[in-house]
């Protein structure tokens, strides 16, 4: 089995892309992964020199060079993770989200299309996608994989697309796909732009907390290396044409989850209690902000046993342990480009 993974040196991507060369020693796979600010090889350090591991350097949005890889490589399956993914990004330009979680998907639709076209079989295209597609809750209730489609940011749009276009390709042209809408994932290599890593190098740099609005917004978080072992199930074991709705049974506001964060730092940096609390800034708040998310993941529950696997206490701790021992790693992608990033969004 010749497998497509696309995103594979990103957050989650790289999580995946370790569990299916570890875990599937008889498949070969093939990381696509264009680079931008978010991909990062050096997340895959520990497995790029496996036998059944490939990487290719490439832009989703080449059409021409899609079709080629697909035509020399003859892949069996695909899981597709690659994409724009900030929201604060999407507000500042949308077109690049337009580009890659669209048009990319796109591209990558019509060459499974055309390679497969013959024999669908036991071929399969994975798109991994996110509960923001749904739009945001009140204080009540939980998205269903039935909940209408209802998004409110140009990443949330751009996701919402292309999930449309895979269930297109699926009545349309026969396309054996499965979708997952996952909540707030967070843990090792997540890129220090989106607010739990932020918040911990921030404190490490004893830099402002900076929460949006009132901080009442509410996100449901997953530790993300039980979102690669419920992408490898779902992958395995889902239903054609099925879409499965993973998250943490665990909500929080921002600012709870915040003072959570601050107490964990102290005790680990061995500073007074409070000492981070008071970084915390109240700054103007995200234009079209979401309220709440909270994902309903009984279906997953109940057709493949799937649960998380840890607390959100622990796989915080978890978090923050493998930040404090991956020093040059957070060093690495918080110079350069980040700095202005930074300054630009933030300041
Ligand atoms: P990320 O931003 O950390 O990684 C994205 C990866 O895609 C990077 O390695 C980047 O280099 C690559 N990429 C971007 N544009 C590309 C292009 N044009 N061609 C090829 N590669 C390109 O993102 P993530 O947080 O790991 O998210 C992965 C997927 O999971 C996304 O599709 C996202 O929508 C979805 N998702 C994320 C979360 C979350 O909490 N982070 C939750 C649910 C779903
Ligand atoms: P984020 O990690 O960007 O994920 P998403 O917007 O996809 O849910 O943000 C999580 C929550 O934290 C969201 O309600 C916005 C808020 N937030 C802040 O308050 N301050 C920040 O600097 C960031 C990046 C996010």
């Amino acid at each position: 089995m010749n497998i497509l993974i696309t995103g594979g040196a990103g957050f989650i991507g790289s999580h995946v892309v370790r569990k299916f060369v570890n875990k599937h020693k008889d498949y070969n796979i093939y990381n696509l992964d264009a680079l931008t600010y978010a991909g990062n090889l050096e997340n895959l350090k520990d497995i790029d020199d496996k036998p059944n591991y490939n990487f290719i350097k490439g832009d989703i949005v080449d059409a021409n060079f899609i079709n080629k890889i697909f035509t020399k490589y003859k892949f069996d399956g695909v899981v597709h993770l690659a994409a724009e993914s900030h929201v604060d990004r999407s507000i500042t330009d949308p077109l690049a989200f337009v580009r890659t979680n669209i048009i990319g998907t796109v591209n990558l639709l019509n060459a499974a299309r055309d390679l497969w076209k013959d024999s669908y079989g036991q071929k399969r295209f994975y798109h991994v996608s996110t509960d923001e597609v749904y739009g945001s809750l009140g204080d009540e209730g939980l998205f269903l994989e039935t909940t209408a489609y209802d998004p409110n940011s140009p990443y949330s749009a751009s996701k919402a697309s292309s999930d449309h276009f895979v269930r297109a390709y699926g009545e349309t042209y026969g396309l054996p796909y499965v979708i997952s809408n996952c909540s707030n994932n967070y843990g090792p290599n997540h890129f220090p732009e989106k607010l739990i890593p932020l918040f911990i190098n921030n404190i490490i740099e004893n830099k402002p907390l900076p929460v949006y609005g009132d901080g009442k917004y509410t996100r449901d978080w997953l530790y993300v290396i039980d979102h690669a072992i419920a992408i490898d199930l779902v992958y395995h074991k889902g239903e054609n044409h099925e879409t499965y709705n993973i998250g943490g049974f665990n909500e929080w506001q921002n600012i709870d989850l915040v003072k959570l964060l601050c107490r964990q730092m102290d005790l680990k940096l061995g500073r007074t209690k409070g000492t981070s609390e008071k970084l915390i800034t109240y700054v103007k708040d995200r234009p079209g902000h979401d309220l709440r998310y909270a994902i309903d993941a009984s279906k997953i529950n109940k057709e493949f046993g799937w649960r998380p696997s840890v607390t959100f206490e622990e796989g915080l701790e978890r978090t923050i342990d493998w930040f404090l021992s991956n020093e040059e790693w957070l060093n690495n992608v918080t110079t350069g480009g980040y700095q202005e990033y930074y300054q630009k969004m933030y300041s």
